[in-house]
């Protein structure tokens, strides 16, 4: 419990300092498409960091792969996993509250989210959120992956699944 409390801490001081160099914005353009960029630059500065770090670990597992994974693919995936999430949705004093109480208090998140919390909504519904924006340009498959990216791990989950799980929860 403590030391997953001081994981939060560190996360959200990393957070809090974040800032995109100029090699991360020619990352980015690389890895991804206009339209893709759009959705991306549409997330808040915080969770564009996260993202570009969840992609930079991918980069990582691929290097060491002995599996062939499709790199490309996994890395859109990071950077996309988040969008479910937007610039204005909840100020950081909010997202440490949500990213709290799902941790340690998730009867009373529960609770809060049935009588209508928005932000906390948002929080636990970003992967379907996300997903869903996906679609409506067309990325199926990257889709597919981001909708589960929280959901409790099962057997039948493809490789990139995976290995998105694992490279977020590094971040
Ligand atoms: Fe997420
Ligand atoms: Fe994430």
């Amino acid at each position: 419990m403590i030391s997953s409390i001081f994981k939060r801490v560190k996360q959200f001081y990393r957070a809090i300092s974040a800032k995109l160099t100029a090699d991360d914005q020619i990352y980015i353009s690389t890895h991804l498409s206009a339209q893709e960029q759009k959705l991306f630059f549409a997330m808040d500065v915080v969770d564009q960091y996260h993202s570009l770090k969840v992609a930079y670990t991918i980069e990582r597992f691929a290097i060491e792969d002995k599996q062939g994974i499709d790199r490309e693919f996994l890395i859109r995936c990071a950077l996309l996993h988040d969008i479910g999430r937007v610039k204005g949705d909840m100020s950081t004093l909010q997202k440490v509250f949500v990213v709290l109480i799902s941790a340690f208090f998730p009867n009373f998140a529960d609770k809060l989210e049935r009588n209508g919390s928005h932000i906390l909504y948002i929080y636990r519904h970003h992967a379907e959120i996300g997903a869903k924006k996906l679609q409506e340009i067309e990325l199926y498959r990257e889709s597919k992956i981001i909708a589960r990216h929280h959901s409790p791990p099962s057997d039948d989950d493809p490789r990139e699944l995976k290995l998105l799980r694992i490279a977020d929860d590094k971040n």
